[in-house]
């Protein structure tokens, strides 16, 4: 074929805008940057976060690395749980290195002796007059940190600032397996925290796009609603099972506390009144291009099935797929770190088109930025634990009633009705404790469910 012959006149000159598209090179600072002086990482640092799993903790110490600072995290052989800073304030060896003490942990380089809270307790080979001086002047940086429920939280930010730690109802539902993990992914952690805003995605990459990777009925979209209040936000899908009406939500408390419904307890088929989340998770940023979720993965009647708790289960139930999987099948099956880590380590915000189906995504933003810059400005971010009492309620769950359709045109209007009775519903018992919330949640469904779509449409 001669180069005459080529039809070049297939390329229309008004498409194909590759060379005219620009692209933006900087990523959104404010939001994404969380480092130690950075406004979002001054915000983050107001917050207590999971930085590990209990089990983790053993004889030695572990280096890692929170918030973009090098740290060093350990269980003394008291059992008390220890976050310092990565280096030894003698010569900088690292205290990775050092042995777990009875009390504290002992740098390996000259013996030095630190307390959790990094009290110098001893400088071994010192005279009594310089030690004494020593310990009174020295100190190694230290965050309070403890286990709850195998897993290790910590404080990163100012001492006067320390806030309540926050008891959601869901760290302590009595019918549910809480099973600690963490979940890896090599990009921003606004990027991880997105999806939980987004139930569009649930229907493409894991149900239309990839393999079904979790129950069937998630492949269709439904009515989208999203619901903000205070920290509170909530993206939910309703949709129609023949004659269930299946609601779904996954929820964000701010800044970085995440739920979701069941991955494979719920698919529309079943009654299921106030079902709780898959997960119970916090997407915790490790440097700017590093996050780890960690969470719970919550196995029970009205959370995932028992035969779910497997090693793999929560990888399942996290994104759909196990973790380690190779390229090509990451290829043919992308779930959500492929959807994440595929954007870049920080992607550029403005590069993006954002359509009505993100408005969790863009009502997140906002309020992110809000509150970043109200911590910029000096003031205290806004804690759960003071505008609802404990246990904090949260809603991310399912509930499917069985609610036959009526008429035969578009019902969208009544599924988003029913949408937001079901969270005023819950809303309306956030004071009560369990297991009244419970009670007076599930009555109040079953009665929507008796009074029937119809009714709605007359409200
Ligand atoms: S560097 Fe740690 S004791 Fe000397
Ligand atoms: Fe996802």
């Amino acid at each position: 074929m001669s180069t005459s012959s080529l039809e070049l006149e297939a390329f229309d000159r008004s498409g194909y805008a590759g060379y005219d598209t620009q692209l933006a090179a900087d990523p959104d600072e404010e939001l994404t940057r969380i480092g130690p002086g950075t406004p979002a990482g001054e915000y983050l640092r107001r917050y207590w976060h999971p930085v590990a799993l209990g089990r983790e903790l053993g004889e030695r110490p572990v280096a890692t690395r929170i918030l973009g600072e090098d740290l060093v995290l350990f269980r003394d052989r008291g059992g008390r749980v220890g976050l310092v800073h990565r280096r030894c304030p003698h010569r900088r060896a690292s205290l990775e290195f050092g042995t777990c003490e009875e009390r504290g942990i002992r740098c390996c380089y000259h013996g030095w002796h630190f307390d959790v809270d990094g009290a110098l307790l001893d400088a071994p080979g010192q005279p009594p007059e310089a030690k004494a001086r020593l310990e009174a002047r020295v100190r190694l940086g230290a965050y309070p940190a403890f286990e709850y429920q195998g897993l290790v939280f910590a404080y990163l930010g100012p001492m006067r600032e320390m806030p309540r730690f926050p008891v959601y109802d869901a760290f302590e539902l009595p019918d549910m397996e809480r099973v600690p993990y963490k979940a890896p992914f090599r990009c921003n952690w606004l990027q991880v925290l997105d999806a939980i805003v987004d139930p569009i995605h649930t229907s493409f990459l894991h149900s239309n796009i990839s393999r079904v990777q979790f129950s069937v009925g998630f492949g269709e979209v439904g009515q989208m609603d999203y619901f903000e209040r205070g920290m509170w936000f909530a993206g939910t899908n309703t949709r129609r099972v023949g004659d269930n009406v299946w609601f779904r939500a996954n929820e964000l408390v701010l800044p970085n506390f995440t739920q979701a419904g069941a991955a494979f307890a719920a698919d529309g088929t079943k009654q299921r009144y106030y079902g709780r989340s898959a997960f119970t998770r916090w997407v915790v940023p490790l440097d700017d291009e590093d996050t780890m979720c960690y969470a719970w993965a919550n196995f029970g009647e009205r959370g995932d099935p028992p035969e779910y708790n497997t090693p793999e289960g929560p990888e399942l139930i996290e994104q759909g797929e196990i973790f380690d999987r190779p390229y090509e099948e990451r290829q043919r099956f992308p779930a959500d770190a492929e959807a994440t880590e595929g954007m870049g380590r920080i992607t550029v915000h403005a590069n993006e088109h954002l359509a009505p189906s993100d408005k969790g995504v863009a009502l997140m933003r906002r309020r992110l930025r809000e509150e970043i810059r109200r911590v910029a400005a000096g003031a205290s971010p806004m804690h759960a634990t003071e505008t609802q009492s404990s246990p904090l309620p949260t809603y991310g769950g399912d509930t499917v009633l069985t609610m036959p359709r009526v008429g035969n045109g578009d019902e969208s209007a009544l599924l988003s009705r029913l949408a937001h009775r079901l969270m005023e519903i819950q809303y309306a018992a956030d004071r009560l404790e369990e297991p009244e919330r419970v009670a007076l949640v599930s009555r109040e469904m079953r009665e929507l469910e008796k009074r029937g779509l119809g009714a709605l449409a007359e409200d």
